[in-house]
């Protein structure tokens, strides 16, 4: 679905990526694990086109994507959801998701499939999104980025800074994501056993480098914590 060969990308004069390929199966889940700075939201980041490479190609169902931008990448099916929660802080939970869905001729229909997903959201509808819990903005970002109806989800750490109850809601609900079809995931994410378990490829990034990656499941679950206590 996703092929990213050899990306070599970073900032100014810092590189990042030093050729990093990565795989994510068609209606499957791939992860990315690694510590803090180790180039996951460089990654993410280079794969929606908001860094350009210095080196390497993105292909999406076999068209070289490499060049195109951000918008072109949505166009195409892809949907990002950054790292931290963004949403516009002063508009209302609705509006939040009206912002995306306004334009678009399945925009009601879209907006009322992700609220199926997060009910919570129907009952915070008219609420500030910056008044929102860190969970329920999580929800809110991830519903945005559904309202455009992905074929592919780039997901940049969906359970950080959040409350471990919420947590594992967030984590049943990218689970069914996944379990449904139609949608590819390339989630980052530190929790170890809810990237396992979401995973059918996983890949360990350390220093803009992938040193481990194989098969995803609770299986790998040793190896990967091995992989990344070094
Ligand atoms: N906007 C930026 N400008 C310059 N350097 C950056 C920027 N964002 C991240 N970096 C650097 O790039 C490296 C990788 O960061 P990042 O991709 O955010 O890692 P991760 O998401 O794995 O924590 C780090 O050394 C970080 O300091
Ligand atoms: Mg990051």
């Amino acid at each position: 679905m996703l092929e990213l060969t050899d990306l070599r990308a970073g900032y100014d004069r810092t590189p990042v990526l030093h050729g990093v390929t990565v795989s994510v199966p068609k209606d499957g889940v791939a992860t990315v694990l690694g510590h803090n700075g180790a180039g996951k939201s460089t990654l993410l980041r280079t794969a929606m086109g908001l860094i350009r490479p210095k080196g390497g190609t993105i292909l999406l169902d076999g068209e070289d994507i490499t060049r195109l931008a951000p918008h072109q990448r949505v166009a195409r099916g892809m949907a990002y959801v950054p790292q931290g929660q963004q949403s516009f802080p002063h508009l209302t939970t609705a509006e939040n998701l009206q912002l995306v869905a306004d334009g678009r001729a399945d925009g009601k229909e879209a907006t009322a499939e992700a609220l199926d997903l997060f009910p919570v959201l129907r009952e915070l509808s008219g609420r500030r999104a910056g008044l929102l819990s860190g969970g329920q903005r999580q929800q809110l970002a991830i519903a945005r980025a559904l309202v455009t109806r992905p074929r592919l989800l780039l997901l940049d750490e969906p359970t950080e800074g959040i409350q471990p109850s919420v947590v594992a809601e967030i984590e049943e609900t990218v689970l069914e994501l996944a379990r449904r079809g139609g949608l590819s995931v390339l989630l980052v994410e530190q929790h170890v056993g809810f990237a396992m378990r979401a995973a059918d490829r996983y890949y360990v990034l350390e220093a803009g480098r992938v040193t481990s990656s194989g098969e995803g499941g609770t299986g790998s679950e040793q190896t990967v914590r091995a992989a990344l206590s070094v």
